[in-house]
């Protein structure tokens, strides 16, 4: 491949130049097992260190709340060790002269009462998405959650803005928030999980509305120009999701709206599964929603070097989120400038403690890179 685009720097925003167009997807990997589910320097620090050739890594999920959890040993971005424990790590991509936002997330009913104390955890309406949820006693079944209150609603908001406001002192260039699959976003833009009757279910609007009130509260914490915001609009059957006629729309709306913000980017993901059968599905997410939208945008899933490039000659997308690639590649970037073979990931250690399966992932041999 002579000239690859996913090679070219980009601006995004006006703002935060990125060395080019790679970026590494948001990937939980579980690796806060201590007491303050805090990042370590000796792991979440190597880990992204290794990682900080993409022109812009995003963290994996980080709860914004203690209500927020819903998985094993994840880390968060609203106690004062969390903040000190990320200092660490956005100052080792900054050093190696990488750029790294923050993903902001609240998993709604994605959750188990054993995270919080014997508590529901909280979602748009009382409804069970019958999913399993990965507690520190392994996979326990979900349970049907407490539907939320306005005053739940309203200290959900504010959650988001202290998280984002922790992310700019813990040094990050910005926060993604995490507005999919299947997590408190999307169960308030989805009728699978919201039937709600006030003024945050029943049409499109209302549905999208928590999104905004989240979306305004953040920036007033940190520059517009430096959130971005993930959406995954052809989920189907999974998470909970269940994707029906008004679901692109309500997708179609959030998205036009979205161009009201100067947003440093929108992420989005092609279906997780085959949808070409489903009704109402939109198979192309990028090719479908680049039109509407006149900022930045990411696009994700199942990409590979030969697929991200021509994603970006065809005009469907600016940059391209790999995710399983970054887990078994740290140096990604150098093996697609040569055209290096890929190493193999290994799922068995996605979401285990230590350092196996996370940081010990080889760079390129320097030998076999002399002689490409
Ligand atoms: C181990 C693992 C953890 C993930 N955790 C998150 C997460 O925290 N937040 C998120 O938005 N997506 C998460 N994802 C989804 C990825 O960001 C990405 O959408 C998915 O892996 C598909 O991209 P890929 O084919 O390049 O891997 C995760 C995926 C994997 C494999």
């Amino acid at each position: 491949m002579s000239k690859q685009p996913l090679l070219e720097p980009i601006i995004l925003s006006n703002t935060i130049q990125l060395n080019n167009r790679i970026v590494m997807a948001p990937m939980t990997r579980s690796r806060a097992d201590n007491d303050e589910r805090a990042p370590t320097e000796a792991l979440h620090g190597v880990y992204y260190e290794q990682r900080a050739s993409a022109g812009l890594i995003i963290t994996e999920g980080s709860q914004v709340s203690k209500q927020a959890i819903g998985y094993i040993n994840t880390p968060g971005i609203h106690s004062k060790a969390q903040v000190e424990g990320w200092k660490h790590v956005t100052q080792k991509v900054h050093d190696k002269g990488g750029k790294i936002f923050i993903q902001l997330w609240n998993v709604g009913r994605m959750s188990h009462p054993d995270f919080h104390n014997g508590e529901l955890p909280l979602a748009p309406s009382a409804i069970n998405p019958n999913s399993k949820s990965y507690t520190p006693a392994g996979f326990k079944d979900t349970v049907t959650p407490k539907a939320m209150t306005i005053e739940d609603i309203q200290t959900t908001v504010a959650d988001f803005a202290k998280a984002a406001k922790n992310a700019v002192e813990a040094g990050f260039d910005g926060v993604e928030i995490h507005s999919s699959n299947g997590y408190l976003f999307h169960q308030f833009f989805n009728n699978a999980s919201n039937q709600r009757t006030d003024q945050y279910g029943g049409s499109i609007e209302n549905k999208a509305r928590f999104l905004f009130e989240v979306l305004e509260a953040v920036k007033n914490e940190i520059p517009v120009e430096r959130i971005g915001l993930r959406l995954n609009p052809s989920l189907h059957n999974a998470f909970g999701m269940t994707l029906d006629e008004e679901t692109i729309p309500t997708f179609e709306y959030i998205v036009k709206q979205l161009n009201n913000y100067n947003l440093a980017y929108l992420h989005l993901s092609e279906p997780f599964t085959d949808v070409s059968d489903v009704p109402h599905a939109v198979t192309d997410i990028a090719k479908h929603f680049r039109p509407l939208y006149k900022g930045t945008l990411i696009i994700n899933s199942e990409f590979d070097q030969e697929k991200g490039n021509a994603i970006i000659e065809a005009g469907f997308a600016d940059m391209v989120a790999f995710g399983k690639l970054y887990i078994s590649n740290p140096d990604l970037v150098e093996r697609f400038k040569t055209n290096a073979p890929l190493a193999e990931w290994n799922e068995d250690t996605f979401y285990t403690p230590g350092k196996k399966g996370y940081i010990d992932y080889q760079f390129l041999d320097k030998k076999i890179k002399e002689k490409i």
